[in-house]
């Protein structure tokens, strides 16, 4: 694989590690002002990021390129409410996620590396998925504001998100 390829996955290896360091930060929010099932939400977002990461590694390593694992940034520890965190997820992805893997997409395209654009292609679906996820629970729990009752449901609700991993095509994540 092209080094300019190999650099740029490089990166967003980094960029879906920090995102699931991201995640887990607000995990241990949300389970600090004691809303465990919105924590669990995130726990299992977390999990997610990881197989993302994953997914990307294996595509290094079947194109024979090198992995580099950067250092990870560390991210914030407060937010002001639920709705501040999901809000700051929804913008973590649309803001930042998508516009990188948008930009990996047009590399490949730049550098002719159609297996690349291919396999690129499972990520740029998942990001339509990931912000519609992460906007449909922010405009939620903004429209609540702080009302405790309704609060208690939607944390009742996402208690029962479970981690079920994304098969991510060409690799082994999520194969039976
Ligand atoms: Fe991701
Ligand atoms: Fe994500």
């Amino acid at each position: 694989m092209k080094e300019s390829i190999e650099k740029a996955l490089n990166d967003q290896i980094n960029a879906e590690l920090y995102s699931a360091y991201l995640y887990k930060a607000m995990e241990m929010y949300l389970h600090s002002i004691d809303f465990p099932g919105m924590a669990n939400w995130m726990k299992v977002q977390t999990q997610e990021e990881l197989a993302h990461a994953e997914g990307m590694i294996q595509f290094i390593n079947l194109r024979a390129g090198r992995v580099s694992l950067y250092a990870i940034e560390m991210p914030k520890k407060e937010w002001a409410s639920p709705a501040e965190v999901f809000k700051d997820a929804f913008d973590h992805e649309a803001k930042v996620v998508t516009v990188k893997i948008h930009k990996l997409v047009d590399l490949a395209i730049k550098e002719k590396d159609h297996a690349f654009n291919q396999f690129l292609q499972w990520y740029v679906a998942e990001q339509v998925e990931e912000e519609d996820n992460t906007s449909t629970l922010a405009i939620r729990l903004k429209k609540i504001g702080d009302n405790m009752p309704a609060l208690m449901a939607i944390d009742t609700k996402l208690a029962a998100r479970m981690f079920v991993a994304p098969v991510i095509p060409g690799t082994s994540v999520g194969a039976p």
